[in-house]
């Protein structure tokens, strides 16, 4: 008999900020319906987003000491196990059937995303590394969430094939040159793309004068996808990081971090200059994405990346611009 089965994945489903110990959130993540919350502890738990009782979402309901209580009936359950723990106006003589329990799943929170343990065959928790394990933010975070009318493995492709019409660097413009092929790096897909000051012209057929390097890595398991601006010397000076996944419909969710790095950039635009000092976002992720400027991607680098998605195991976390 094939015993055979795939550990869950890690994916990066929430920003801390946005999980409480008041009102739970609900997301979709990997397709599954999840509802996040807190203890007063500040420990992260997600619970599949359905109470056992009646299927009512569990997000509409209220964080108390022993749990998440469902709005309807009241029923109370252990964000770690699932468990029931309390049902009103039980009488003394009975107790809580121990087969009332909604599903838990496992939660690893680091560096300002709340990750959940989805998918795969097997039981436990994910063996690979967290995707923001080298997420290091420097000062001031710029962070968001959206969902986005697009299926995730065509936003995955676009991410390589055309960043630009995913996201943007303030005052950037990326070009249709690739800095090589895309290559392995642990468990990423790793791809550099050409970048210039949009005030600037595309150098000439015969010059390479890139001042700027766009680096996409993105996980073969999971959903994170990491973006760098990088300088001409592979310094960064930008990182975005995103949890990627699934969501409801072909449609796909997105929570992001990123932040400056603390580098002085030769060349740089005035108008970019003061935008930095003036604390202004260095990228925006885009949440309306243009139909047209998807269809006109060449399908490039992304040839093989649903094949290499599919038969990847998972084993270590993004790499990270140093
Ligand atoms: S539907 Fe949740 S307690 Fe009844």
């Amino acid at each position: 008999m094939n015993h055979l089965t795939s550990s869950p994945n890690w994916w990066a489903c929430a920003l801390s900020e946005s999980v409480n110990d008041k009102k739970p959130l609900a997301v979709v993540c990997n397709g599954e319906a999840l509802a996040l919350f807190r203890n007063t502890a500040g420990e992260a738990f997600a619970l599949e987003d359905r109470c056992p009782h009646r299927r009512v979402p569990l997000s509409l309901g209220t964080v108390k000491p022993g749990g998440l209580q469902c709005g309807y009936h009241g029923w109370t359950f252990d964000g770690g196990t699932g468990a029931c723990t309390t049902i009103p106006n039980l009488r003394d003589t009975e107790r809580v059937p121990p087969r009332y329990g909604a599903r838990a799943y496992p939660v690893a929170e680091v560096n300002g995303f709340v990750h959940v343990g989805l998918g795969g065959s097997g039981l436990g928790r994910p063996t690979q590394g967290l995707p923001s394990a080298g997420y290091q933010p420097q000062g001031r975070e710029f962070t968001g969430a959206a969902t986005v009318n697009m299926a995730h493995g065509e936003y995955l492709a676009a991410m390589l094939d055309g960043p630009d019409c995913l996201l943007a660097f303030d005052g950037v413009r990326m070009t249709d040159f690739f800095l090589g092929d895309s290559r392995r790096e642990g468990g990423s897909l790793v791809l550099d793309r050409g970048a210039v000051w949009k005030k600037q012209m595309l150098p000439s057929n015969f010059v390479v004068d890139y001042p700027l390097i766009v680096r996409t890595t993105l996980a073969l398991a999971g959903g994170a996808v990491q973006v760098d601006l990088l300088d001409v010397d592979e310094s960064p000076v930008v990182t975005v990081l995103m949890g990627v996944s699934p969501s409801r419909r072909g449609t796909t969710s997105l929570c992001w971090r990123g932040f400056w790095h603390a580098v002085r950039l030769a060349g740089a635009p005035l108008r970019w200059r003061s935008a930095r000092a003036l604390g202004k976002p260095p990228f925006e992720v885009f949440d309306d994405i243009k139909g047209a400027a998807i269809a006109a991607l060449l399908v490039a680098p992304s040839r093989e990346l649903e094949a290499a998605r599919t038969g990847f195991t998972a084993s270590a976390p993004l790499r990270t611009a140093a």
